[in-house]
């Protein structure tokens, strides 16, 4: 297993989307084409399905050095109701481009951290999106909080708009480690914010962790992981430190890279979270998540309903989910759209009554075959296709996958392809063999994180 780690550690997407943004057409996709790609998207699933929302709020009070979310630091709150102004603004847009009322299966706030916005604010912005639409059945509501920025009234206002499921972030409790990442967040604080979701009512509690980090050793990580059982949250994300220094605006800095663990011994921190999981009634689903088997996300792995975009892994899937806010990322399943990236180049265009996007790809025919690939195998840890059919892209892909065949890692029938438990570590890898893009177009530079 040692030589393998060593071997299949290389830069790699994580593909929460197919093409990957990186590889996306340099072109980028014409406003007529994007607007186009949502209204066909919109009019085939919005009755049977419904749409989803993912709304960025990227303000945080401070800066977390491993942090590579789209972010803006600030100690001020007046920021608070220009932007909001602004997000629902750009909701009109898109409200008016639709043919009828949108109906919202699942709404997420993501981050930056929702939680630095005032119950007030967050009303306002959930009121004002449900003025021009309409809740669809199951309707789900989640946001990211930070458990030193989440407050009793922010809770119960939130789950009082519809939230039944929430996610802090943790990362690691151990003290040395806090002070290189510049987080420094007590047990008794995430147990407190905790323990009130469960007292107000939240199904659904989940805790993101991260391996890899500064200084993490085997002692540490166990103690992170036993205070994060202690807490029994719903759902855990057990994330791989993505360390991407090189990316403008990042702020990753404040350790050496020396201090980070390294190939095996940080494949080993997952092993140890994994098998600590397993032994507290969690199951593993697709890449870097576990739930509780009572969890909504555990019963849709069961069910192979389970989806992946770009909040990760969910239990409800849409085929048009709408990003709204700055560098949210649009997707209507034929085309991909980026919003700007920057608070005042997004508020900018949005003023001016146009979409903010600056980036973008409209997906061809091999786009979209691919892309079902790599989700099923990403989700599911399997991919079947029509025998016949595409032969030719197929052999080229089980040409490129023979060296991880040759190491029994996946199996290989004549309509499918199966990851094996050995596998699921490398399952990144796999997916590259059917990444065509990234095999037409192979990066001069460093633009992806290690796989492991
Ligand atoms: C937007 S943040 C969470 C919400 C809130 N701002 C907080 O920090 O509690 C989403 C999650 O992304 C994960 N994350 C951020 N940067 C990462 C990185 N470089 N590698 C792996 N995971 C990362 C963290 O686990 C973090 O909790
Ligand atoms: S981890 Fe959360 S609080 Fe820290 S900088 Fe990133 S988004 Fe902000």
């Amino acid at each position: 297993m040692k030589n393998l780690i060593q071997k299949y550690n290389i830069p790699g997407p994580r593909y929460t989307s197919y093409p990957t943004v990186p590889f996306w057409d340099k072109k980028g996709v014409g406003m007529e084409d994007w607007k186009n790609s949502v209204l066909k998207s919109f009019n085939e699933s919005n009755d049977s399905e419904g749409i989803s929302l993912y709304i960025h709020l990227p303000f945080c009070e401070s800066l977390c050095t491993f942090c590579a979310c789209h972010k803006r630091i600030t100690k001020r709150h007046s920021v608070e109701e220009p932007y909001l102004d602004t997000v629902l603004k750009e909701w009109d847009l898109y409200c008016d481009l639709l043919s009828k009322r949108p109906k919202i299966r699942e709404v997420h706030l993501g981050g930056g951290t929702p939680t630095f916005f005032s119950s007030e604010n967050l009303k306002k912005l959930i009121d004002g999106i449900f003025k021009r639409a309409d809740k669809f059945k199951d309707f789900e509501f989640s946001y990211e909080g930070h458990p030193n920025h989440t407050s009793e009234e922010q809770l119960q206002t939130l789950y009082d708009l519809g939230s039944r499921r929430n996610s802090f972030g943790i990362q690691d409790y151990d003290p040395v480690v806090q002070k290189a990442i510049h987080r420094i967040q007590s047990f008794d604080q995430v147990k407190k914010v905790h323990d009130l979701s469960k007292k107000i009512g939240y199904e659904s509690i989940s805790h993101d962790l991260i391996f890899g980090l500064p200084f993490q050793t085997e002692e540490s990580i166990r103690n992170t992981i036993k205070n994060t059982i202690a807490l029994k949250p719903d759902r855990i994300a057990y994330y791989s430190y993505a360390h991407v220094p090189w990316i403008k605006g990042v702020g990753q800095r404040g350790f050496a890279e020396n201090d980070l663990p390294k190939d095996q011994e940080k494949r080993y921190l997952y092993e140890l979270g994994k098998q600590l999981f397993f032994e507290a009634g969690y199951k593993e689903i697709g890449m870097d998540h576990f739930a509780l088997p009572s969890d909504s996300l555990s019963k849709a792995m069961e069910s192979k309903k389970i989806h992946r975009n770009f909040m990760g892994y969910t239990a409800g899937k849409t085929q048009l989910m709408i990003g709204l806010g700055m560098s949210s990322i649009s997707d209507s399943w034929y085309a991909f759209a980026q919003n700007e990236k920057s608070v005042e180049a997004y508020t900018e265009k949005v003023n001016r009554g146009i979409l903010p996007i600056f980036r973008g790809h409209l997906l061809t025919n091999t786009d979209l075959i691919i892309r079902k690939h790599i989700l099923n195998l990403m989700c599911n840890l399997e991919t079947k296709w029509t025998i016949g059919v595409n032969d030719q892209i197929k052999n080229e892909i089980l040409g490129r996958l023979q060296e991880i065949i040759d190491d029994d890692l996946i199996e290989v029938s004549i309509d499918k392809i199966t990851v094996k438990e050995e596998g699921r570590m490398f399952i990144r890898n796999i997916c590259m063999a059917f990444d065509l893009r990234l095999i037409e177009n192979k990066p001069e530079t460093r633009i992806f994180s290690m796989t492991i």
